[in-house]
């Protein structure tokens, strides 16, 4: 079913129907224009609605269809809305839940726009990398005035219906019928003449040239790579210097062109990769869940209180357990100085402050938290000591309570089997700051529950995070994948770079921030411990010894007042720090090698290549269930850039036989042997195909 047409009296309601949210695809339009057609050739319909069955009025365009044939066939949403807006009969849009996109400009085409209160209201497709494609940029600015239109449009954020009185003729009572008040609405005015049209309408804005600038220099320092923003700033200035049609056609060629664009693919394939990713093929969507209405997390540091963060936010009670009262102390008053924070920056309220923290408790004792309905662990990374807790929380915690380990590299099938419920048993990897990044590695054991899994993966939704499964292995996908990134870098700086350049060349690439700064960040003493279990577990495995000798001069990172790089107080800018830059150099000349030039593509390629090499081992080992699930865990929570799409995505629009050509020639070259290119890579590259197909 795409667009139901059904005659209420004098009115044709036609209603499009394509769940889940009436994404306007050739089906649907092809039926709605065919309601439109229908409509005027009856005579005894006056006049037409157009509205949308179940939880939205439209969401727009459909974007699974974009860059397909489909999308351009006729009749277009072009075709479909002057079809609207050229009936002789009053077309009124009625509008509820979510009109956006597409399903916006639709309404703008219509004669009449009615509402209910709540309904929001947007042009998103800025965030899609597009602007408005269907007359959008010319239509709302000729209904809202220049200011508030550009604003939605290059915010792309949503408006409830009610804060934009200008742009409906009425907006009914909340717990109004929309199609009955739309019918009775278009009964009244189904005979006035002649029929409104917006396009009709001028955008008065004196002294708009200033105005234009001014949000031209303001909208492209904020846009950073993107070029979308400046684009709806063109766009929407052609609503006023130019005429309706020369607008509409201006419109349709800047769109056609972003619709090419890598940024707009990229932003296209993390909005369904994000989707899909909750998506677990043996898990149905119908899986029943557990209730989750309380929670315990066992460990105060900065990961456990940011974990419980995310409960207190959430609106879920928390237990935070600790061994000692002054660990305790210390880490419900840092939770506490981080609202404080928000509260300062305008971000928080003190009512929202205070009931947050009203939702956070505390114990010493592990028999107080054997009723919560999830406890994380967030204690030392350190297997003996996963062991005791599991141990315990086994003997505590009530049947059916999910027992979930905040582990990042260790076995979490080894963990379960400290409990007598391994079903009940599940990886939740969150990222530093726990409180803020958007990532949750969600890791499924090889007996984990299925309801425990759909649990995990809902909660994941509840808290306002990125869920992503992973399989069981060192490090999952995300820590897996850097290592090998990580290794590269360490390389680098034995055959020639010094971190500034690795970095630099790195956040040119785009990266929040390059390999050395963010050990800085995150503790260099974290990756020591991991690579000296390493000595001893995986000998074959080759490390540059340089971060070594940085922990052995006690340089830690910024916790230690300075790392690869030195770091002033209240100055988040990294110096670099003359002795480490020797101490590398001087191990280049301890291994006999002679220190090199190396290019940044040179840099660039090894750091991001060795991140594609291991992804697509991790997917051919049915670690990661899709590439597109490993290119969610590096744009949400490894600062790889957005408009790259994700290191899979990147790979595919480099072409795989290049990828496979560059790692192929750093295999010839210093600690080449780390370079062995993944069979799925060369079976992919092979058949011309790509990693996210
Ligand atoms: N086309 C196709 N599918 C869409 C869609 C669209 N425009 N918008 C959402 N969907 C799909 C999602 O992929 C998801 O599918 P799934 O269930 O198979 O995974 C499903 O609808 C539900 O989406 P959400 O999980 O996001 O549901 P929410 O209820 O949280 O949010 C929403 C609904 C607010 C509509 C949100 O999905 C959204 O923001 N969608 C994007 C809207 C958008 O960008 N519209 C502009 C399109 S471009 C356009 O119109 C071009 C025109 O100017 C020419």
């Amino acid at each position: 079913m795409t667009a139901e047409y059904q005659v209420h009296g004098a009115v044709a309601v036609i209603t499009l129907n394509n769940p889940p949210v009436n994404g306007m695809g050739l089906v649907t339009r092809t039926a709605a224009v065919k309601g439109i057609q229908q409509a005027l050739a009856d005579d005894a319909v006056k006049a037409i609605v157009i509205t949308g069955a179940g939880k939205a009025f439209s969401g727009g365009a459909d974007i699974k269809e974009f860059n397909t044939p489909a999308a351009l066939a006729e009749p277009s949403l072009h075709t479909f809305i002057a079809t609207a807006e050229s009936s002789t009969k009053p077309v009124v849009a009625a509008i509820h839940t979510v009109c956006m996109g597409g399903g916006l400009e639709l309404s703008l085409g219509c004669h009449y726009r009615v509402a209910l209160p709540g309904a929001q209201i947007a042009l998103p497709e800025v965030k899609l990398g597009l602007l408005p494609g269907a007359g959008g940029t010319q239509r709302l600015p000729r209904v809202l005035g220049l200011e508030p239109a550009l604003n939605m449009i290059v915010s792309g954020n949503p408006v409830p219906s009610e804060k934009l009185p200008a742009l409906f003729d009425q907006i009914f009572a909340a717990d109004a019928d929309i199609v009955q008040s739309a019918v009775a609405f278009a009964e009244k005015i189904a005979d006035v003449r002649p029929l409104p049209k917006v396009r009709d309408r001028k955008v008065d804005y004196p002294n708009h040239e200033a105005f234009l600038q001014f949000s031209r220099n303001t909208v492209k320092a904020m846009s950073g790579p993107f070029p979308a923003p400046l684009e709806c700033v063109e766009t929407v200035a052609a609503s006023v210097t130019m005429k309706f049609e020369d607008g509409m056609k201006f419109e349709r060629e800047r769109f056609l062109h972003l619709i090419q664009t890598t940024e707009s693919k990229s932003l296209r394939h993390a909005f369904f990769s994000e989707r899909t990713a909750s998506k677990v093929p043996d898990v149905p969507a119908d899986t029943p869940v557990r209730s989750i209405k309380s929670a315990a997390v066992i460990g105060a540091g900065m990961m456990g209180g940011g974990i419980a963060m995310n409960f207190l936010n959430a609106g879920i009670p928390v237990k935070l357990l600790e061994t000692r009262q002054e660990a305790l102390d210390k880490g419900i008053a840092t939770i506490r100085k981080n609202y404080e924070s928000s509260l300062k920056k305008g971000k928080l309220t003190q009512e929202k402050l205070d009931q947050r923290m009203g939702l956070l408790t505390s114990t010493l004792s592990y028999d107080d938290i054997g009723q919560a309905d999830i406890v994380v662990e967030a204690v030392f990374e350190e297997m003996g000591v996963k062991e005791a807790v599991f141990r315990k929380l086994d003997e505590v915690m009530k049947p059916g309570a999910i027992l979930a380990t905040n582990t990042s590299t260790l076995d979490v099938d080894k963990i379960a089997a400290f409990t007598k419920r391994p079903q009940d048993v599940i990886g939740t990897h969150f990222f530093s700051p726990a409180n803020v990044m958007k990532l949750l590695e969600i890791v499924r054991g090889k007996q984990t529950g299925k309801d425990v899994l759909a649990t995990a993966l809902a909660l994941s939704k509840k808290l306002k995070k990125t869920g992503v499964v992973s399989g069981v292995c060192d490090g999952f996908i995300g820590n897996r994948m850097i290592e090998q990134y990580s290794r590269q870098a360490g390389f680098l700086l034995e055959e020639g770079a010094l971190p500034e350049q690795v970095d630099k060349a790195a956040e040119k690439f785009g990266f929040a921030m390059g390999p050395f700064r963010m050990g800085d960040l995150a503790g260099n003493d974290i990756g020591w411990a991991i690579r000296k279990r390493r000595y001893v577990e995986k000998p074959e495995i080759t490390y540059s010894k340089t971060a070594d000798l940085l922990c052995e001069m006690g340089r830690y990172g910024q916790k230690t007042g300075g790392g690869w790089y030195d770091y002033k107080a209240g100055d988040r800018k990294a110096y670099p720090n003359e002795q480490v830059n020797a101490m590398i150099v001087q191990h280049s000349a301890d291994l006999g090698i002679t220190r090199r030039k190396i290019s940044d593509e040179e840099i660039v390629e090894r750091l991001v290549y060795s991140l594609v090499n291991e992804g697509a081992l991790i997917l051919e080992e049915g670690i990661a269930l899709r590439a597109s699930d490993i290119d969610m865990v590096y744009l949400t929570g490894y600062g790889f850039p957005l408009y790259r799409g994700g290191p899979m995505f990147y790979a595919d629009t480099v072409g795989l036989p290049n990828v496979l050509a560059a790692i192929n020639k750093y295999a010839k070259g210093h600690q080449g042997q780390a370079w062995k290119p993944a069979p799925l890579l060369l079976k992919l590259a092979a058949e011309g195909k790509l990693l996210n197909s």
